[in-house]
């Protein structure tokens, strides 16, 4: 297994801001599965739902994966909220690295995302309903996968890089 952290959960969680808090503090890069993503298609992760439709995009982030394994080493990954739902996906996900979960609440989530027009799954119809629905789906799939879990619920970024420092260096 490589030396990676890796940081999972739904949309919102805090994937992004918390990775590039702690790897900002270790000195170690940051590297985002949509940035990646994003950049080698050119064009919005919107974009590429509206024109290619969500499996290529699904098969993308494998792609991206497989050049991780290839690649990286001793960075902080940020992957998709959908990413970890391929079963082929958490296999290399288990290779690259220590897998966190960071576990996010609805109604955070709800608060976050207000007015996000990025994400394609939530556009349209009610919100609520679709966070509430792809959480029930999804949560138990992230908790399996991950060897470490944080609930990211009313903490601050510091204290959420403090915990995410000592569980890592406890699992190392
Ligand atoms: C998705 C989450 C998004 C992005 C895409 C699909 C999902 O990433 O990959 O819109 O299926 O949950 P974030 O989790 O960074 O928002």
């Amino acid at each position: 297994m490589k030396h990676n952290i890796i940081l999972i959960g739904f949309m919102g969680a805090g994937k992004t801001s918390i990775g590039s808090a702690y790897a900002q503090a270790h000195g170690c890069p940051l590297l985002d599965t949509d940035q990646l993503i994003e950049e080698e298609a050119g064009m919005p992760i919107s974009q590429i739902f509206s024109s290619k439709g969500e499996s290529a995009f699904r098969a993308a982030e494998t792609a991206v994966l497989h050049r991780l394994l290839a690649d990286t080493d001793h960075a902080v990954i940020s992957v998709g909220g959908g990413l970890p739902l391929r079963e082929e996906n958490r296999r290399l996900l288990s290779r690259l690295g220590t897998i966190v979960f960071l576990r996010v609440s609805r109604d955070t989530v709800l608060k976050r995302l207000k007015g996000d027009t990025t994400r394609p799954l939530l556009q349209g119809g009610d919100t609520c309903e679709k966070v509430d629905k792809l959480l029930a789906e999804r949560n138990l799939i992230y908790e399996k996968a991950a060897h470490l879990l944080m609930d990211v619920d009313d903490r601050t970024l510091d204290q959420l890089v403090a915990e995410l420092e000592k569980k890592v260096g406890e699992a190392r």
